[in-house]
């Protein structure tokens, strides 16, 4: 095996707990995963949250939009229940919690903004605000499938690492991420074909499929040399890169 394959936890341990939950972020630690990746909106007072869907009607007891709930309104949320009966405690993290939690850790941090569907005026800078706070422009890496909001990123401080979100074979795409101010890939897995992974590497930009959750899948890019995978099952990917390294 070329490169050690980075494992990044998909909303934490999504395969075994609640989504996006601090829960969820502490199995992945304790899995052995090596990063992150996370959903983050604003509520209606501005106050970055993670959660995945634009409304908590899937994955909470509470039914709206992000965008209409005052953060004081969403903390009140059982975010676990809908998942397991055991995990009721669960509520939906503030993005600062979760920072608070990684500044007693090293975890990588994969941020998304999910400023596709609701722009969310100002998220960019209130989460690249959130980041300095916590001297964390080294740890985190911002994507998005909004590639304006990765630009204006890139122009509040450069020095943390964007990359593009997409989910079709778009062409040496190395090149328009570069264009961009983007220094890496996420792509959906089916278009992590051989010809991006050796394009990509040969133009030394890490690609970092998603979501990686069969074996066989995960062999084949550790193998390949895949800088990273998103796996909503890390303490797998762990066992599994541990074997493939023998
Ligand atoms: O960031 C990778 C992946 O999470 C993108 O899709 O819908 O799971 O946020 P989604
Ligand atoms: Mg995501």
């Amino acid at each position: 095996m070329p490169e050690h394959t980075k494992i990044f936890a998909h909303r934490g341990s999504a395969g075994t707990h609640p989504e996006n939950t601090m829960v969820s972020f502490e199995a992945a630690l304790n899995a052995g995963a090596d990063g992150l990746e996370f959903d983050v909106q604003l509520t209606k007072d501005q106050v970055p949250v993670v959660i995945h869907d634009e409304t908590v009607n899937r994955t909470t007891n509470g039914k709206g939009w992000v965008k209409d709930l005052s953060y004081e309104e969403l903390k009140t949320l059982d975010a676990g229940s809908w998942f397991d009966s055991t995990f009721s405690h669960a509520t939906i993290p503030s993005l600062e919690e979760l920072f608070q939690w990684a500044s007693h850790n090293s975890m990588a941090l994969n941020l998304e903004l999910k400023s596709g569907l609701i722009r969310y005026q100002g998220i960019e800078k209130i989460v690249v605000d959130l980041i300095h706070t916590y001297h964390l422009e080294k740890r985190v890496i911002i994507s998005s499938f909004n590639h304006y909001s990765l630009v204006e990123v890139h122009r509040l401080n450069p020095s943390i690492e964007t990359a593009i979100l997409f989910m079709e074979g778009l062409y040496e795409p190395w090149k328009y991420a570069k264009g961009i101010g983007a220094s890496s890939l996420h792509c959906y897995l089916p278009v992590a074909v051989p010809e991006l992974i050796q394009g990509a590497a040969d133009a030394g930009t890490p690609v970092r499929p998603f979501t990686v959750n069969e074996e066989a899948h995960m062999r084949g890019l550790m193998r390949g040399g895949c800088a990273a995978i998103i796996t909503d099952w890390p303490e797998k990917a762990v066992q599994i890169r541990s074997q493939t390294l023998e």
